[in-house]
């Protein structure tokens, strides 16, 4: 089967089954928004499950849950305001707008790589070179500029009292960092997750689930101290090995893989924190647990001038997807002591610790999943067409239905007996 025919079948499915599907359709719905129905919702439930289960129980990562608008001046702290802004193009004929970098992208045959370097002036040329157009009526496009996406509200009836919607789950960790130290026990390393929506005005998503404007972020911040960084769990992953696109891959214009272990990524200075390295290597184990194959697994190092203004090393996971090809369900950061020095310096709170008679700011590494992508990940794996049945073979504790009682018959007292074992069941 095509890949695109079976992409539409599983969307299909997914519309059918009570998956997912687009949101607002009888208003003829709005792009990067869906529903979860009564089968997606418990399976997104499931996954966010076994992610806490699988990947922060076993360190013992403690919980926050803070709210989705967050004052301006954290994000103004934070470098969101100056950095959290994509290129826009509008169409000059039918005004409809659309990013820039996936135009070139898309029409260009440009990589992600190249595109993503090109400042205001060099899009212009770049989209006058390639003789870009709208795609969707073929006028000419006008000057690229840039558009903010973060979502922009107003807090109680002042206009001056600017929020915004978060676009990461991570900043509330950063900001309520010295309560979370105490909590921690005051004691290095020790992480914080944090599992919510996050709002991202997203330009033009046209990738249905994998691309949302409202989504559920899986942000773990785990803190250590930059001089005593070993990972004290690396023994349980040292020899899983992990394939690595490198930076310099990329800058030879290549994608090709290095497969290496996690021990080996670390001895020749792949990966450059320990936690890091530990962090993508159970990023791996658990997408295999969603049925992943290792195969079709890979993570793509960021190079300069993708990574995000906090990161001094980042490294996408990606996975094969049938229709959108290698697609990113993680990413990784080593955020260093970015934020925490952003918001000490912004709000004149001692973020720093004491530790054997030093004061300094803790390091992080972030991982950082989006669990509504992981759900069609699940349902895409699962497929299975056999002669003209379609089978979903998800992993058993992710599977939304685990036993169903139905009578054969509506008659003989069977749906009383139906009835009475489900209750007995349920018990
Ligand atoms: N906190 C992860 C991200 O912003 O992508």
């Amino acid at each position: 089967m095509q890949s695109i025919e079976k992409a539409d079948k599983i969307i299909e499915l997914a519309k059918r089954r009570g998956f997912f599907w687009p949101s607002y359709e009888i208003y003829g719905g709005t792009s990067g928004f869906v529903t979860f129905g009564p089968l997606g919702a418990v399976l997104k439930r499931r996954i966010e499950d076994k992610f806490r289960e699988f990947y922060t129980r076993p360190l013992g990562i403690l919980e926050i849950e803070s709210s989705v608008i967050l004052p301006s001046k954290v994000f103004e702290a934070s470098g969101h305001i100056d950095h959290f802004k994509e290129p826009l193009v509008e169409c000059t004929k039918c005004k409809r707008k659309f990013r820039a970098d996936h135009l070139l992208q898309e029409q260009a045959k440009m990589s992600d790589t190249e595109t993503e370097k090109l400042n205001l002036e060099e899009l212009k040329k770049e989209i006058a070179n390639h003789k870009v157009r709208c795609p969707d009526c073929g006028g000419a496009l006008g000057e690229p500029r840039y558009f903010m996406t973060m979502f922009a509200t107003t807090i109680g009836p002042y206009s001056d009292a600017v929020g915004y919607g978060r676009p990461e789950a991570a900043q509330s960790i950063f900001v309520e960092f010295r309560r979370l130290w105490e909590l921690a026990r005051e004691r290095l390393p020790f992480g914080v997750v944090q599992i919510g929506h996050a709002l991202r005005n997203e330009i033009s998503p046209r990738q249905g689930p994998i691309r949302l404007r409202e989504f559920t972020i899986m942000d773990v911040e785990y803190f250590f101290d930059p001089e005593d960084p070993n990972c004290v769990q690396l023994k349980d992953v040292e020899n899983e090995t992990l394939q690595l696109v490198r930076a310099e891959t990329k800058m030879k214009g290549e994608k090709t893989h290095t497969t290496v272990t996690v021990r080996e990524a670390l001895q020749k200075g792949f990966i450059k924190a320990e936690w890091q390295a530990y962090f993508m290597a159970m990023a791996k184990r658990f997408l295999r647990e969603l049925g992943v194959p290792d195969e079709k697994q890979r993570f793509m190092e960021k190079l300069e001038w993708e990574r995000a203004h906090y990161s001094t090393q980042s490294f996408d996971q990606e996975i094969l997807l049938e229709r959108w090809g290698w697609t990113e369900v993680s990413g990784h950061a080593y955020r260093t002591d970015y934020d925490l020095k952003k918001h000490m310096e912004a709000s004149g709170v001692d973020m720093r610790v004491f530790k054997e008679g030093r004061r300094f700011i803790p390091h992080v590494v972030e991982p950082s999943f989006g669990s509504d992508r992981l759900v069609y990940v699940a349902v895409e794996l699962a497929y299975r067409a056999k002669e003209d049945r379609v089978l979903l073979s998800l992993p058993r504790e992710l599977a939304p239905v685990h036993l169903r009682v139905y009578p054969l018959v509506g008659k003989d007292g069977l749906p009383e007996k139906a009835m009475q074992l489900c209750q007995d069941l349920a018990k």
